[in-house]
């Protein structure tokens, strides 16, 4: 599904190590990546929880990234493995609730790679964009049970 004039909201949990470093790069170097891409700094990959992920979701990301350390290079040793797993299980949650999983990703990279971090934010871009927005915002039985949750 596809719509005219799609603009995504995306969020990218980026690792201030590796890829928050390499967006500053990639802003020095000039190149440019889509609006789209909201970037959030964790200290970690491995801060980031199942939760933050479905929230986004819930709350009416169309997309949303994780962005990490490369593998062996985590600066806590394994929390980009561990949230690895963790989008990997979002992704299963999602295509069990007929949620496409592709809507959720994880990525490593250095902070040295500028020019991979705006590759990246393109990719994520043009897939969303692909996929239409995400239907939890035109399901009024979300909307229903999110009021239902706020009392
Ligand atoms: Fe970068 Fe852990 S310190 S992913």
């Amino acid at each position: 599904m596809t719509t005219d004039n799609f603009e995504p909201k995306i969020l990218a949990f980026c690792c201030k190590y590796c890829a928050y470093a390499a967006a500053d790069l990639a802003g020095s170097m000039r190149l440019s990546y889509p609006s789209n891409v909201k970037v959030i700094q964790v200290p970690c990959t491995g801060r980031v929880d199942i939760t933050y992920l479905l929230r986004a979701i819930e709350d009416g990301a169309d997309g949303v990234y994780v962005a990490g350390c490369l593998e062996g290079e985590c600066h806590f040793l394994a929390g980009n493995l561990r949230t690895k797993k963790r989008v990997k299980y979002v992704k299963k949650v999602l295509a069990d609730l007929k949620i496409e999983p592709e809507r959720v990703e994880m990525f490593n990279l250095s902070s040295a790679m500028g020019p991979r971090f705006a590759e990246i934010a393109n990719e994520m871009t043009d897939r969303i964009k692909k996929l239409g927005p995400s239907p939890i915002k035109n399901n009024d039985q979300c909307k229903e049970v999110k009021h239902d949750c706020s009392r």
